[in-house]
C-alpha cells in the first residue's frame, strides 16, 4: 500500500484503475494483467545503478521481463499495438561521441560492458531488451513501438526519490558518481513524455523507434540554472572530473515531431517542478544541508534521503 497508495488517490482511480501484482522475473506473470486489454505499455524496469549482481538483478530481468510481456501480448490476441518505454541509454553510449543522436544509433554494449562506466548496467539491459523487442515483434508479426526519453524531469506523483532524480539533481546533493551521467544530456518533461506514449499509441502511422526529447544541456548550463532560481542551494561552479568547456549533445525529435506531437517545457518548468515537488515531500532540504568536508558529499542521514528507495 505504500508503494501504490498515491496512484490509488488519483483522480477516478476507484472506477478507471485496477492494480495487479507481477514481476519481470517471473515467466508468464503478467498474463493475466494483459489478457483481454487493446493496448500495453511496457514502462517498468529494474533501476539500480549500485546493484552488488547486475547481471541477474538488472540485466536478465529487463530482456526476460521484455520477451515476457510479448508473448503475452501474442497469446492474448486481443492486443492491438505494445509500446515500450526503452532510453537513451540504449542509444548514445560507445566510444566516439556524436555532436547529434538520432534513432538509427544504437548503444555499444561491449563498451559499457568494459568501461563499467555509472549506470552500465542499466545502458546495458535498456539496450538488449529492446534489440530482442525488435526481433520478437518482426518474426511474431506484433504492432510495436519504442519511446526513447532522455532523462526525465519535472514534477512527480510518487512519494520517493525518483531515480532520474538522483542524476538531474546530482548539482545541488553532490553525488558526484552522477556527474558523468548530466556531464552533456537530453531532458523530457514527464507529462510530455506520457502523453507523447498515448499519442504514439493512437497515431495510426506511428513505427518504430521514436526520440522524445524535449532539450539538451551540459551540467553547467543546469548549475547555472539552479544557481539563478534556488540560490541557498550553493550550487558549486565546477564539477569533480568534469571539463569546464563543453559541446552541447543532442538527440533529435524530429521523427515525432513530424507525426504532429509538440513539445511544451523548457529546462527551468523541468527543474523548477522537480526541485518544488522533491521540497513539498520531504526529499529534498528546503536549503542546502552542510557536505562532509573534503568529499562533497552530504552526511548519511541525507545522502539515504536523496538516493530515495532505488
Ligand atoms: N526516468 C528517466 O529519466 C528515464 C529515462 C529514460 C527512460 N526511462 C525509462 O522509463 C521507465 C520508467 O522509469 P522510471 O524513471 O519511472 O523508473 P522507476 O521509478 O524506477 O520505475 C520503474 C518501475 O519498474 C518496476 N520494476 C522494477 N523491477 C521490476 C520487476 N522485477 N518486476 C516488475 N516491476 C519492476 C518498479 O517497481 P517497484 O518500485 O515495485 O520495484 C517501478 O515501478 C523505465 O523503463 C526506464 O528505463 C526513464
Amino acid at each position: 500500500m505504500k508503494k501504490v497508495k498515491h496512484l490509488l488517490e488519483l483522480p477516478k482511480a476507484s472506477t478507471h484503475l485496477t492494480l495487479w501484482k507481477a514481476d519481470l522475473n517471473e515467466e508468464g506473470s503478467f498474463d493475466e494483467a494483459i489478457k483481454g486489454c487493446n493496448g500495453v505499455f511496457h514502462v517498468a524496469t529494474p533501476m539500480d545503478f549500485e546493484s552488488k549482481d547486475p547481471e541477474n538483478e538488472v540485466i536478465k530481468p529487463t530482456i526476460n521481463g521484455m520477451l515476457s510481456i510479448m508473448k503475452a501480448c501474442v497469446n492474448a490476441k486481443t492486443v492491438r499495438k505494445l509500446a515500450f518505454t526503452s532510453s537513451a541509454a540504449a542509444v548514445r553510449f560507445g566510444e566516439h561521441e556524436k555532436p547529434v543522436y538520432d534513432e538509427n544509433c544504437w548503444t555499444d554494449v561491449e563498451f559499457c560492458r568494459n568501461k563499467k562506466m555509472t549506470g552500465w548496467m542499466y545502458f546495458v539491459s535498456k539496450s538488449l531488451a529492446e534489440q530482442a523487442a525488435w526481433k520478437f515483434a518482426k518474426e511474431n508479426n506484433l504492432d510495436f513501438i519504442t519511446i526513447i526519453p532522455p532523462l526525465v524531469v519535472g514534477s512527480f506523483l510518487m512519494p520517493s526519490m525518483p531515480p532520474s532524480l538522483i542524476t538531474a539533481l546530482s548539482p545541488i546533493t553532490g553525488n558526484e558518481a552522477h556527474y558523468s551521467i548530466l556531464k552533456q544530456t537530453q531532458f523530457v518533461h514527464l507529462d510530455v513524455l506520457c502523453n507523447a506514449h498515448i499519442f504514439l499509441y493512437e497515431h495510426p502511422k506511428a513505427e518504430g523507434r521514436y526520440i522524445c526529447s524535449g532539450c539538451d544541456a551540459t551540467i553547467h548550463d543546469v548549475a547555472k540554472l539552479l544557481r539563478e532560481k534556488f540560490p541557498e542551494y550553493n550550487v558549486p561552479t565546477k564539477f569533480k572530473d568534469v571539463d569546464e568547456n563543453l559541446e552541447i549533445i543532442s538527440f533529435s525529435s524530429k521523427k515525432i515531431k513530424e507525426l504532429g506531437f509538440g513539445f511544451k517545457y523548457n529546462l527551468e518548468d523541468m527543474y523548477v517542478g522537480a526541485v518544488e515537488t522533491c521540497r513539498g515531500k520531504g526529499l529534498l532540504p528546503p536549503a542546502a544541508e552542510k557536505r562532509v568536508e573534503g568529499t562533497g558529499l552530504l552526511p548519511p542521514a541525507a545522502e539515504k534521503r536523496v538516493k530515495g528507495t532505488s
